[in-house]
């Protein structure tokens, strides 16, 4: 009996006979020799049978394979260093699970972004091509990297409600639920139930789903997406920044480290992921409109920024960019005012760079109740649903900070792929909620 070997441990096997239990992911043939593309979850295999090596039976049951078929095969584990994986194997047995004749998404087309327009009704299935298994591995290691670089700092995971009653990041983004005959809303981010945490358990971050009823059709806007949200009692702005850099820092080389095939696959130019060294570059809000302004563009100063220039800021720098001190009016009605610039917010957009535009928000938050009660009449909230988190202002408050980093545009950065909708699963969109 063959042992079930998954295809990521082969290079452990060489010489011996294994099982493996995949899919056809590919196949062509040349005289009296087959070639069977396999896949099984954690990789890419070719699978080489020749003519009278292999009994007759079997091998006459190749060339009524179709794509995607699930089989379950014998072969003998050959060292090949030319192949990706550095194996191969020579097919001793092979049996069909199932055979479909007619797999809706063509061989060529599953790899072609200019049809995604296609591809995107077929996700369920545009999941197993090569490109897309790539893109979805190497979130799992951000996820992961994530996660291991706040635990080593000493955060504690800890997650919000989904469900709320008010809005974190404006009014105009809500997705309106009924609760049991009350309104209530999807969260836009849960950073006020991350702060409310950090009072009681110092540092903090969330990782989970957010929503935002974004109109746009852009490239960066999903109307799911997934946020992890450090909050950090008694940090400032500064502290931040300087946590943002090594996070950054520590998730592109695990990356690079971890996932090398997978970025091989999607032909990432990986020199621009090994220049992300600290230091990053630290500019303010008004750095950045100078730095447009040379750039040629017509930006008037105080307007929030939008893609083409977070993309013309980012493209001129070769790691991401901290903008801090951005007009506390364009901002969200929590962030504290800079005491020197009562204007600006004590807040840093991260830009990534190649021109991914915003990954990061993030800024002080004020801890004064009076002054908090002002800022959330003046961003025209109501004060009822806040009033639990007005009470973290008056039991002991303290200076605090935090951010949220969007996991698919951080993902779409460190694989170059152009669209947040490949970076997740199952994107939401505008016009977009099937499959
Ligand atoms: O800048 P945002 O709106 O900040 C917040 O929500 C804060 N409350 C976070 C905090 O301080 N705890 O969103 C943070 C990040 C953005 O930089 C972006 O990466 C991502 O979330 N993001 C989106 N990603 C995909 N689709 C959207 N519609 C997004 N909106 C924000
Ligand atoms: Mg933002």
């Amino acid at each position: 009996m063959a042992r079930w070997v998954y295809i990521e441990d082969l290079k452990q096997h060489v010489g011996e006979e294994v099982e493996l239990r995949g899919w056809l992911h590919n196949k062509r043939s040349s005289g009296k020799i087959r070639f069977l593309i396999v896949r099984d979850g954690t990789g890419f295999v070719q699978v080489v049978a020749v003519k009278n090596q292999v009994a007759p039976e079997v091998f006459a049951r190749l060339d009524d394979l179709f794509y995607e078929a699930s089989i379950i095969l014998r072969g003998k584990v050959r060292e090949d260093a030319r192949a990706p994986g550095g194996v191969e194997l020579d097919l001793v047995d092979l049996s069909v699970v199932q055979n479909p004749e007619d797999y809706p998404i063509p061989k060529v087309r599953e790899e072609n972004i200019p049809d995604v327009g296609k591809l995107l009704p077929l996700r369920h299935l545009w999941i197993r091509g090569r490109r897309q298994w790539a893109i979805l591995r190497i979130r799992d290691e951000v996820v992961r990297a994530l996660e291991d670089f706040m635990h080593a700092r000493g955060f504690i995971r800890l997650d919000p409600p989904i469900l709320t009653a008010m809005a974190v990041e404006g009014t105009t983004t809500l997705f309106k639920i009924d609760y049991f005959g009350q309104p209530a809303y999807l969260s836009q981010s849960g950073q006020l139930y991350m702060e409310a945490l950090a009072m009681s358990h110092g540092k903090v971050y969330s990782f989970g789903p957010t929503f935002r009823a974004e109109k746009s059709k852009t490239r960066r806007h999903l109307a799911e997406f997934w946020m992890m949200e450090p909050e950090w009692a008694y940090a400032t702005l500064e502290d931040l920044l300087d946590l943002v850099e090594d996070m950054l820092v520590y998730v592109v080389a695990r990356v690079l480290e971890q996932r090398k095939t997978e970025l091989d696959i999607l032909e990432r130019d990986t020199s621009r992921l090994e220049a992300i060294r600290k230091p990053f570059p630290r500019i303010t809000y008004d750095d950045a409109v100078k730095l447009l302004q040379e750039k040629g563009f017509d930006f008037p100063f105080g307007e929030d920024f939008g893609a083409d220039e977070e993309t013309a800021i980012s493209e001129s720098f070769d790691r991401p960019v901290m903008v801090t001190h951005y007009p506390a009016k364009i901002k969200a009605f929590y962030m504290k005012r800079d005491p020197e610039q009562p204007d600006r917010a004590r807040c840093v957009d991260v830009l990534a760079p190649e021109g991914y535009g915003e990954i990061i928000g993030g800024s002080e938050r004020e801890e004064d109740h009076d002054t908090l009660v002002r800022y959330i009449q003046e961003h025209n909230l109501p004060l009822e649903p806040y009033r639990w988190y007005l009470d973290l202002r008056k039991y002991g408050t303290v200076p605090h900070a935090g951010f949220g980093l969007g996991l698919e545009r951080t993902v779409a950065w460190i694989t170059g792929i152009h669209h947040v909708r490949e970076t997740i699963p199952f994107p939401r969109l505008l016009d977009r909620i099937y499959p």
